[in-house]
This record gives C-alpha cells, sequence and structure tokens, in this order.
C-alpha cells in the first residue's frame, strides 16, 4: 500500500548540526552519512587546508573524500527514518547564509567540544535556534581526549544557555581510558557505535571494568550521582526549547553517534506547523507549500545552473507540477525537482513534507520565494539581516556597467551579497555580514561574468530598513535625506548613516520612523 502523506510525515526529521569551528561538525556529519549508508569511509577525516575559505563544512568531506558533496542537504536514511541534514558552513562570514538555513529545519544538534565547553559561536547559533524554537539535541564531542569534567560541562549548558540539561548517557572514562557510554536511564551500555543494540548490566559498578583500577570506584560514585542528581527527559520541554537531552562521545572514534541517530528519530520532532501570512501551514495539509532558503550556482561547473533550494511545508511536491510562485503570483512548472544524497543527486518524483528538493532554474526564484499549489500564501522568516560591510563595487571597465547591474542583482537574488540602489543615483553599494562574502563576489564576478571589480569604501558603515505607521512620514523622511537612502532588491527603502553614532542621532530626532536591522523576506508581499 502506498504511503500517507501522514505517514510519510511522521517518518521524516529535518535538521542541521551547529558548533562552534573545530568541535567536530564534519566529523560528526560523516559519521552520520556513513550510517545512512550514504557514504563508504575509507578513512578519516584528514588535516583541513584552507579552512578560511570553506564555505561549507561539505565542501571539506568533498576534497578530502573525492565524493560530490557540494550541496546544501543530505538525505539519508536509516532504521526506516529519513533524514534531511541541512549543512551550515562553518565560517562565520557566511553567518547569514547559517540563519537562513536554520529557518529550514526542525532540530538541531548542538555539538560541543568537551575540552572547551560552550564557545562563542555556539552560543550565537544557540541564539538564533532558540528564536525560533528549534529543539536541541546536545552531543559533547571529543571524549577520548583530554576533557573537562562531565558535571562542569552540564552546568555550563545549563548557566550559559539557560536551558535543563538531561544526560542520556554518561562517559565511560575519559581521555585514554574512554571506552564507552552508560546509558543512564536504561541502565545499560555501548562500547562502539559498531555495537547495533545496548548491553543491559546491573548499575554502574558492572561498567566500571572497563576502567583502569584507580579511576572505578570514583567512577561508579559519580554515575550513581548522575542519575538521581538531574530531572527526567520531559519530551514536551524539550520540544518547546527549555531542556536538551546530552549524549557523550567522540565522533572521531565511533562512539555516541549511534545514540544520536535514536535521539533523533526518537525525540526530535516530525516537519513542524509553519507560520505563513495569512494562516499556519499544518506538515500534513495536502495542499503543497514551500520556501526557498538557499540558492546556489555553479554546482555543477559543466552546466551554469543555479539550484533553489526549498523545504517542503506542507502536503506533497510532485515533479511536473505547476507552482505559484507568491512573490509574482506566477505559475511555474517545477519539471525536475532533485533530492540529494552524497554521491548523487536524483529526480524528485514525490517530496513530502519535510524535505528539501533543489529546483533547478534561471533566476526564476530568489531567496524568500513561496511556491505554492495555487493559494496566495507568503511564508514568515527567512531573514534579512542588515550587513556590517558596506563597499562600492568598481568597475575596472567603464563600458560594463550595465552588464555589472545585472549580475548584482544576481547576485543579490542568491543572497551573496545584499544590494542597495541610492536614491540619489550613485552607484550601487553591495552590503555584506563578512568580509569573505566580498572575495566570494570577486572571484564570481570575474569568473562567471567576466567583470574584475574591486571595493571602495563607501560613505556609510552602518544601515537600517526603514518605515513608519504613516506614510506621509515616511515620504518626508526620505526627500529630507535624499543623498542618504537607498532600496534594497525590493525596492523597500533603507537608511544609510555614516556610523553607529549618526544611526542614533537621526532616529532620536525622527522618532515616527522604524528602524530595523531584521528584515523578514517579503513581509505582506504576496501578489
Ligand atoms: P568542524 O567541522 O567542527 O570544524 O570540526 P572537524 O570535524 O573538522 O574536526 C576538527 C578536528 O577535531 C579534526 O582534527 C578532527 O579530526 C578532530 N576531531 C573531531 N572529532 C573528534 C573526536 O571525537 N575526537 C578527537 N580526538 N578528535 C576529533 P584536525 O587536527 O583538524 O585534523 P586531523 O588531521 O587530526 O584529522
Amino acid at each position: 500500500m502506498p504511503e500517507t502523506l501522514a505517514e510519510a510525515v511522521a517518518r521524516r526529521r529535518t535538521f542541521a548540526i551547529i558548533s562552534h569551528p573545530d568541535a567536530g561538525k564534519t566529523t560528526l556529519t560523516e559519521k552520520l552519512l556513513l550510517f545512512g549508508g550514504a557514504i563508504q569511509l575509507a578513512g578519516e577525516v584528514k588535516a583541513k587546508k584552507d579552512r578560511i575559505q570553506t564555505r561549507s563544512d561539505w565542501m571539506k568531506i568533498e576534497r578530502e573524500r573525492g565524493i560530490s558533496v557540494v550541496t546544501s542537504v543530505m538525505t539519508f536514511e536509516y532504521d526506516n527514518t529519513v533524514f534531511n541534514l541541512l549543512d551550515t558552513p562553518g565560517h562565520e562570514d557566511f553567518a547569514d547564509d547559517t540563519y537562513r538555513t536554520l529557518t529550514a529545519v526542525d532540530a538541531a544538534i548542538m555539538v560541543i567540544d568537551a575540552a572547551k565547553g560552550i564557545e562563542p559561536r555556539t552560543l550565537k547559533l544557540f541564539e538564533v535556534c532558540r528564536l525560533r524554537d528549534i529543539p536541541i539535541i546536545t552531543f559533547v564531542n571529543k571524549m577520548d581526549r583530554e576533557a573537562r569534567d562531565t558535571f562542569e560541562i552540564l552546568e555550563e549548558v545549563q548557566e550559559k544557555l539557560a536551558l535543563d540539561t538531561v544526560p542520556m548517557t554518561w562517559p565511560i572514562g575519559q581521555g585514554k581510558s574512554f571506552a564507552g557510554t552508560y546509558h543512564l536511564k536504561e541502565s545499560a551500555v555501548r562500547y562502539g557505535d559498531s555495537e547495533v543494540g545496548l548491553t543491559k548490566v546491573n548499575g554502574p559498578e558492572v561498567v566500571s571494568e572497563k576502567l583502569p583500577e584507580h579511576e572505578r570506584q570514583e567512577w561508579a560514585e559519580m554515575a550513581e550521582l548522575a542519575i538521581d542528581g538531574y530531572p527526567v527527559f520531559d519530551r514536551q520541554a524539550f520540544l518547546e526549547g527549555h531542556m536538551t537531552p546530552v549524549y557523550f562521545g567522540s565522533a572521531l572514534r565511533n562512539n555516541g553517534v549511534r545514540d544520536l541517530i535514536h535521539a533523533l528519530s526518537d525525540f526530535a520532532p516530525a516537519p513542524r506547523a509553519q507560520v505563513a501570512d495569512v494562516r499556519t501551514v499544518e506538515a500534513t495539509d495536502p495542499k503543497m507549500s514551500a520556501f526557498v532558503f538557499k540558492i546556489q550556482a555553479n554546482m555543477d561547473p559543466n552546466h551554469r545552473d543555479r539550484i533553489a533550494f526549498v523545504r517542503v511545508c506542507s502536503g506533497t511536491l510532485t515533479r511536473g507540477m505547476k507552482a505559484r510562485l507568491a512573490r509574482t503570483g506566477k505559475q511555474m512548472g517545477l519539471t525536475a525537482p532533485q533530492f540529494f544524497f552524497a554521491s548523487q543527486r536524483q529526480l524528485a518524483d514525490t517530496a513530502y513534507a519535510g524535505d528539501v528538493v533543489g529546483i533547478p532554474n534561471h533566476g526564476a526564484l530568489r531567496i524568500g520565494d513561496t511556491l505554492t499549489d495555487g493559494e496566495a500564501l507568503v511564508f514568515q522568516g527567512v531573514p534579512n539581516f542588515a550587513p556590517e560591510i558596506l563597499r562600492r563595487v568598481r568597475l575596472e571597465d567603464a563600458m560594463k556597467a550595465k552588464k555589472l547591474k545585472e549580475a548584482l542583482q544576481q547576485m543579490a537574488e542568491e543572497g551573496v551579497v545584499q544590494l542597495f540602489t541610492p536614491e540619489d543615483g550613485s552607484p550601487a553599494i553591495v552590503g555584506v555580514v563578512g568580509a569573505l562574502q566580498l572575495d566570494v563576489l570577486k572571484e564570481r564576478l570575474k569568473a562567471e561574468y567576466g567583470l574584475p571589480v574591486s571595493f571602495e569604501m563607501a560613505r556609510f558603515s552602518v544601515c537600517r530598513w526603514i518605515s513608519a505607521e504613516k506614510n506621509a512620514d515616511l515620504e518626508k523622511f526620505i526627500s529630507g535625506h535624499r543623498g542618504d537612502i537607498a532600496r534594497d532588491l525590493d525596492g523597500d527603502p533603507v537608511f544609510l548613516a555614516q556610523d553607529g553614532f549618526s544611526l542614533n542621532y537621526e532616529s532620536e530626532r525622527a522618532p515616527e520612523i522604524r528602524m530595523i536591522a531584521i528584515k523578514e523576506y517579503h513581509q505582506a508581499k504576496a501578489a
């Protein structure tokens, strides 16, 4: 019997991994894919070259493994559960890309280095998850190395993230003596991921035989303390983002990853309802809806294609269907939607809510776009962050200004940079969150459009989207600041300020003007 939509939704988990660089995200990703049979492992992840230029952690895997995984999503199946793992770039210069990706997941694994605890980027990404009520499963990695005290790590997570922690497993030793994990609730052990099942034991003292003699007694006492000292795992509190189950292990040594997969299938939510302007859309709603959270160009160097990654929010997306693009109200045929696995792409005949598919297109789709099977609705919440660096683009060949304009427009639609067109007719300004984005822009303008460019400081360093209750107030402000106003890709006005000081000054002088640093895409822009 074919699978119903409800059944298909129930067995899907769409998630991302968040961590500070070096905590082990790449290694863990590789191990998860290995479990899903998505890759055949030939060795361990080796030296990381060019870390700075690594846009995607998966590019690293690709270089090291010689397989093609340069994609934003990887789908794999384990034990009848379909996992969609979304990649988030490792480098903070691409943070806005990461934030957009997090709008498309239902859960996240937070990887912590056992020697380092909560690091700055972990904290930042966690905060984004919290804003979006994304439940978090914690993985304390690198237990095979010298690690901090286990209780101390738990306390730090609890305090820094204001999150109730519940250890689900307890490390058996650490560093050289790390032997596996003890499952606190089940009183069972798993010494490595190659063990499929858990082995029941009669309490922690039995386990400690794996440890050097002088560590045994203390370990058994600590494990008893852990059993009594933490709240019972409450799935509801986890789903609401108040509680995190914590697992220990070593991704490198194949330890603890199997538990993590089980945690995802047992506790992480099936595709969640998504908020649109006119209503909340349940995943099991039979009408198809989806939104674009990422656009990737040049995935295949032989074809100059652009893939829009969409998260299906409800119903089924079928190959060949016609979808309505909310921004324009026009229909577009979805002739070749694709699934991504580690070493191949595959045409997606049917994708269910929770799935992520790539839609090849030639610029019709932009980040934040909503697709439906007819209904006029727009999903909220793919954010646009006020850039922190503003630059003017200087062309080496001034005759190519028109081509540059088109190229910048495309780059902005893909989310590579943001583009602001000043009202006074002066040259366009590009805005980015991190300097590496400018490098990517420069490289791509040269390689793809034959446009060598350089960047010049703009007179401005801060920008804010502006709006007002009364349109007349907005118009007045705009005409009074003509030289400091630009329009973004959607034609929305932004105020450009020289620095934070002048921004504050202007905003105090014009209290009727709202100046915002985060814009949700296409707010109230349903055609
Ligand atoms: P990232 O994507 O979060 O940046 O981290 P990545 O997986 O690349 O791991 C960072 C480093 O930590 C790598 O070492 C990796 O091998 C190591 N690592 C990851 N997980 C574990 C673990 O569980 N235990 C131990 N001991 N190490 C782990 P590297 O020095 O950059 O590369 P390599 O030459 O050692 O492979």
